[in-house]
């Protein structure tokens, strides 16, 4: 499973690049306005830092604006991939941008039927939004799970990027049931990165090593 970042925070795409584990990253419009920043400046930004698939998100809600605004993302660099919400006016733009050769990622999605849709109109990626649908009680892993059983039986090219992460839990349950990526906000990557054993043998290996030769 790739990992991607979900996040508009130049800073913090940086920090986790330069760890060399960052294959991707997505932003919406929510993260984009938290920046304060203007969307192509801070997207161009995003491109110089990760060479992977960068998702900028259409505000258009009819199928027309959204190609116009897919079109235009598209040229901003090679890796932009346009990222369009899941209502039918979406999956018609997915169907007209693909028909391009724009590269898709039908977001909000909450259900298999959703995702078959949207690979069916040809979208490059689906999100399914994992931590929503556990917001609401809702098993969003096994939504995940099923998405990759109906992809698998039927052949689609469309991989899945289990989105709305909240728990390292669910980072790695995406992982577990197959999710072709995650995508994942910072604070969870950095958890990631962390087990309470990890700390305690570091320090038992220092301490024993210092004991017997001295500090370094
Ligand atoms: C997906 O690409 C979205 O940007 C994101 O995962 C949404 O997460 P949220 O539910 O934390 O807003």
């Amino acid at each position: 499973m790739k990992l991607f970042i979900d996040t508009a925070n130049v800073e913090h795409i940086r920090e986790m690049a330069d760890l060399g584990i960052i294959a991707g990253v997505t932003t919406n419009p929510t993260l984009i306005a938290k920046e304060g920043r203007d969307f192509n400046e801070v997207i161009k930004e995003i491109t110089s830092i990760v060479d992977g698939p960068i998702s900028g998100e259409v505000i258009s809600l009819e199928a027309e604006g959204m190609v116009k605004e897919g079109i235009e993302i598209a040229k901003i660099h090679k890796n932009m991939i346009v990222k369009i919400p899941m209502t039918e006016q979406g999956i018609k733009a997915t169907r007209q941008l693909t028909a391009l050769g724009i590269r898709t990622n039908v977001t909000l999605v909450f259900s298999v039927n959703q995702a078959l849709l949207a690979a069916t109109a040809g979208a490059t990626y689906v999100s399914p939004f994992v931590g929503r649908l556990e917001d609401t009680l809702h098993d969003g892993i096994q939504v995940v799970s099923e998405i990759r059983d109906v992809f698998d039986i039927y052949g689609f090219d469309t991989e899945i990027i289990s989105a709305s992460i909240r728990t390292v839990k669910q980072l790695a349950d995406s992982a577990l049931v197959g999710a072709h990526v995650a995508t994942v906000p910072y604070p969870i990557l950095k958890k990631a990165f962390t087990h309470p054993l990890t700390d305690k043998g570091i320090e038992a290996f220092m301490n024993d090593w210092e004991n017997t030769f001295g500090k370094k």
